[in-house]
């Protein structure tokens, strides 16, 4: 009895050991534990053993059945989880959170703002045609705003409607530039001519805000210096910014002006975009839009910055960038560009 008991466990434990479907293990199941099974057969059996040997024979035979139970409850499991079987699929799925081949969550692309473009396009006209980009401080003072630019005391710009004033800070008057050409003059101080640079940013005037009028907007300032600078080297440079900016069919006017700082001076127009030239809306009936004001540096600007006005001659441009913005991308309101509205900034 002992042997049987001895041989059944072990063949039983090497069949199981070599099952590897779930199916061939219930069928283990239903051979070695199922009603009529051989262990069952040998529970049977015990009945003829002698009473003495009765509880030692007993005792083996449940430790064999459970031997064989926990043998069939691992392989089972063991199956579970080796990846055959429909039923082992399932299971893996559930296991593994990441499903790497699944799409990702694509994150919203932005683009440069309208104004940003424009800038980019004109700073990169200028740069292949030999200029560099200079900065100033969009603090500044009435010196390099107003006095040091020719601009006295008594005209009309130098007026507080002109200007935003800041506090004064020991004695010293601050305001916020309402003109990139300060940037002239500081780079003039600190550098040698010959010189060929553009400074463009930021600019405030307490406007009132409307269609065409804003608190802050932008410019471009342009300052060339060498010895015989001419007007029509300006004429050349603008009208080649001109016919790359908007096309080789757009037309420049010079109008004839006044500022403190150029000698002689002039607004420049371009044929209006919009009507071609027609008259339209966007150009108030005229045909033309002015984009810039312009002229030869003045002797007396020279003379501040310490350069000799019989050596050196230069000339200098300020441009408007909203206005150009506007005329490029047919904009008729300025405030459109300071709204954050996502409506309006993604056609651009
Ligand atoms: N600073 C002038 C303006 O804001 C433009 C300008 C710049 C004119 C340089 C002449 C030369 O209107």
């Amino acid at each position: 009895m002992e042997d049987k008991i001895k041989n059944l466990q072990e063949q039983a434990l090497l069949e199981i050991k070599a099952a590897n479907t779930a199916d061939s293990l219930e069928q283990l199941r239903i051979k070695y534990l199922g009603r009529k099974s051989l262990v069952n057969t040998l529970f049977a059996e015990l009945g003829g053993v002698p009473a003495g040997d009765k509880p030692r024979i007993g005792n083996l035979l449940n430790q064999m059945k459970t031997a064989v139970t926990n043998a069939l409850e691992e392989a089972k499991s063991a199956t579970g989880n080796a990846g055959t079987g429909p039923e082992s699929e399932t299971c893996l799925a559930g296991r593994q959170a990441i499903d790497v081949t699944m799409p990702g969550i694509r994150g919203a692309i932005g683009h440069k703002h309208p104004l940003t473009q424009v800038l980019d396009r004109i700073n990169e006209i200028f740069l292949n045609l030999g200029f560099k980009i200079a900065e100033g401080p969009e603090i500044e003072t009435p010196y390099y705003n107003f006095e040091a630019l020719n601009i006295p005391l008594d005209h009309p710009s130098r007026d507080t409607f002109d200007t935003f004033y800041l506090k004064e800070d020991r004695g010293q008057k601050f305001l916020l530039r309402s003109q990139t050409s300060t940037v002239q003059i500081r780079v003039m101080q600190k550098h040698k001519p010959p010189l060929q640079i553009i400074a463009p940013g930021k600019v405030y005037r307490p406007d009132a805000t409307d269609a065409s009028h804003s608190f802050m907007f932008h410019q471009v300032e342009g300052l060339m210096v060498d010895r015989d600078i001419k007007f029509s080297d300006l004429k050349g440079i603008l009208e080649m910014f001109v016919k790359q900016m908007f096309g080789g069919d757009t037309k420049m006017r010079f109008r004839p002006h006044f500022f403190p700082f150029t000698e002689p001076s002039a607004e420049i127009d371009i044929s209006c975009a919009m009507c071609n030239g027609k008259g339209c809306r966007s150009c108030g009936q005229k045909g033309w839009i002015e984009i810039l004001g312009a002229g030869m540096v003045h002797p007396a600007v020279f003379e501040v910055v310490g350069y000799d006005p019989n050596k050196w001659t230069g000339f200098a441009f300020g441009m408007g960038v909203e206005r150009i913005a506007m005329l490029k991308f047919g904009v008729e309101d300025i405030r459109l560009f300071f709204e954050n509205d996502l409506r309006f900034l993604r056609q651009f």
